[in-house]
């Protein structure tokens, strides 16, 4: 009874900040990714009736406290579902750095999921996949699906595919990291504590709808200018949002904003390229495939990682 899979990270380009439904982990905004190739957790899981308790065991280190509760959490779901009583080893790496705020939480419980369930040999859809692993973490939802990506916020929602990788192969991502320490607030607390705080959340989250149209539009018609202010434009708000709260959370640090400033110099350039951040101070620099190499030498002197990426694949058991 073992399985590994292998999920993608994604980044959000219309993002989603709020939870609806805080116990079954409900987005208040709807959102829209790109998986994203080369970033990626490959996750083995293995039910085993010598094992007296689940254990995790992350990038080679032992994992407890609060990361092993939500593998033990999302497990719980699994074994009812498939009506067995063994407990798990698990063993998970990331071929990127982890708990940064680089989406390392999307990749890892969308391939939990999908190995869990191969390993209990129950047979799912790829939506009743995408819903188990949202519950743990609702950017994992969409890490099951290929190229871009929808999640809604209807009630107990999965991720739908948008569009194939193959609809935009050329469209890139520089992922440019700042530092490789995690990252100083969990989303999960930051959003509930955004919602209860900020008087600015009511307005984030209507406003949010139609910047997620614009998103989805600027995808279909392949519009990546369109598609950059939209992502720009949903970033900001989110962290405008997230600042507002008392007391405010910020995600950024010096390094971050000279990255925008270097995206905003590139434009001055004729460059297409804009950026998006997620909760951590990275940015994430959305262009072309032809200017990636242009763009990851200029940020490169700013940062502790960089990665050029494209619309990426769907989860896969391996
Ligand atoms: O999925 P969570 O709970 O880790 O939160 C993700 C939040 C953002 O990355 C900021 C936005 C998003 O839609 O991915």
């Amino acid at each position: 009874m073992q399985a590994t899979a292998i999920a993608h990270s994604n980044i959000a380009l219309a993002k989603y900040w709020g939870k609806r439904d805080v116990p079954g982990n409900v987005p208040a905004t709807p959102s829209v990714s790109v998986t994203l190739s080369h970033l990626h957790t490959r996750t083995h899981v293995m039910f085993d009736p010598s094992l007296n308790e689940d254990s995790f065991r992350l990038n080679n280190s032992i994992s407890t406290g609060e990361p092993l509760l939500r593998v033990t959490k999302l497990l719980n779901e699994v074994r009812q579902r498939a009506n067995l009583q063994l407990c798990a080893q698990v063993t998970s790496e990331n071929n990127f750095p982890t708990a940064s705020g680089l989406a390392s939480s999307a990749s890892g419980f969308a391939a939990l999921a999908m190995a869990a369930c191969k390993a209990s040999r129950l047979t799912l859809t790829t939506q009743e996949l995408s819903r188990i692993a949202r519950r743990a973490s609702a950017s994992a939802a969409r890490s099951l699906f290929e190229g871009f990506v929808s999640l809604d916020t209807y009630d107990n929602p999965a991720a739908e595919m948008l569009a194939p990788a193959s609809h935009w192969p050329s469209l890139s991502l520089v992922v440019a990291a700042v530092t490789l320490a995690p990252k100083v607030e969990t989303s999960t607390h930051a959003m509930v504590h955004t919602r209860e705080t900020s008087p600015y959340y009511s307005s984030w989250k209507d406003d949010a709808v139609s910047v997620a149209q614009d998103v989805r539009t600027a995808i279909l018609n392949r519009d990546i200018q369109q598609l950059g202010e939209a992502a720009e434009c949903s970033a900001l708000r989110m962290h405008a949002c997230a600042m507002s709260a008392a007391p405010g959370i910020l995600y950024w640090s010096a390094k971050t904003l000279e990255l925008i400033h270097c995206v905003y110099s590139l434009r001055r350039a004729g460059i297409g390229a804009w950026f998006t951040m997620d909760a951590g101070p990275h940015v994430k620099i959305i262009c072309e495939q032809k200017d990636t190499h242009t763009i990851a030498e200029l940020v490169r002197v700013h940062c502790a990682y960089v990665q050029i990426a494209n619309p990426g694949p769907a989860a896969y058991i391996t």
